[in-house]
């Protein structure tokens, strides 16, 4: 099984040295070429190479979507039809722009890419951590120290594949429930980044009202 990394950055490295740690090929792109991309394949090892942003979604089971937000609009879509994509990207206006309907709380940034990607399943996650702490912060199920993060998602059967996975690197998984409530968890809330086990973080999650 392949996973695909749209972004070979901080975020797309760390979960793919995760895959890896759990047996995944991973294929790595950037806005660039394969070529540019030889430190990263040569880092991450034998089970990685890189392709073309357009053939990612084709040669992956599973999608990671990791590059800034500005990006969404030119990502490329074919080969995610029924497919998991786990969205891990954060709005900041001084880097993405305003985005008026995210401005506005009209929407969140993974309904966003869900709408540009309407034929696969996406699951905002990974969004609430430093990167280096993702391949490092592991803990075994039950230990005390478990840091928890937050997923959101429509699919249940795809919330539940990201589960394990989050899980098998060694994190407790809190299901914040479908993407609209992804608000939740975005940056500048009191969940953001916040290394707290699962009760913890539900509270946290919990703790911002309803959005009209
Ligand atoms: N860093 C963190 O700790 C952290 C934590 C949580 C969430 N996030 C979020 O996760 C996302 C990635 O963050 P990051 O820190 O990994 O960023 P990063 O280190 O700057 O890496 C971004 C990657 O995306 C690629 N990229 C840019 N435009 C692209 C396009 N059109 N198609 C394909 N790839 C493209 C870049 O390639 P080029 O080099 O070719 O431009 C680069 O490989 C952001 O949305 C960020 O807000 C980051």
């Amino acid at each position: 099984m392949t996973f695909g990394f749209i972004g070979s950055g901080h975020i797309g490295q760390a979960v793919a040295e995760c895959a890896i740690r759990l047996g995944y090929d991973v294929v790595m792109s950037n806005s660039r070429s394969p070529d540019t991309l030889k430190a990263v394949v040569a880092k991450l090892g034998p089970k990685a190479k890189a392709a073309w942003n357009k053939d990612v979604a084709k040669q992956s089971d599973v999608i990671v979507v990791c590059p800034p937000l500005f990006a969404l609009s030119k990502l490329p879509t074919a080969g995610t039809e029924g497919k998991i994509i786990i969205d891990t990207m954060n709005y900041y206006p001084s880097r993405d722009g305003n985005i008026k309907e995210l401005d506005e709380k009209r929407t969140t940034t993974s309904e966003m890419t869900q709408k540009h990607f309407p034929k696969a399943y996406v699951v905002k996650a990974f969004n609430c951590i430093p990167a280096f702490a993702i391949p490092t912060d592991n803990y075994p199920a039950g230990d005390p120290d478990r840091r928890a993060l937050p997923i959101a998602g429509d699919d249940a059967k795809a919330k539940a594949f990201v589960k394990e996975f989050m899980d098998k690197i060694g994190f407790d998984v809190l299901d914040a429930g479908p993407l609209k409530e992804g608000f939740r968890f975005e940056n500048g809330t009191p969940a953001y980044v916040r290394r707290v086990g699962l009760k913890e973080l539900e509270k946290l999650v919990e703790s911002l009202p309803e959005r009209a």
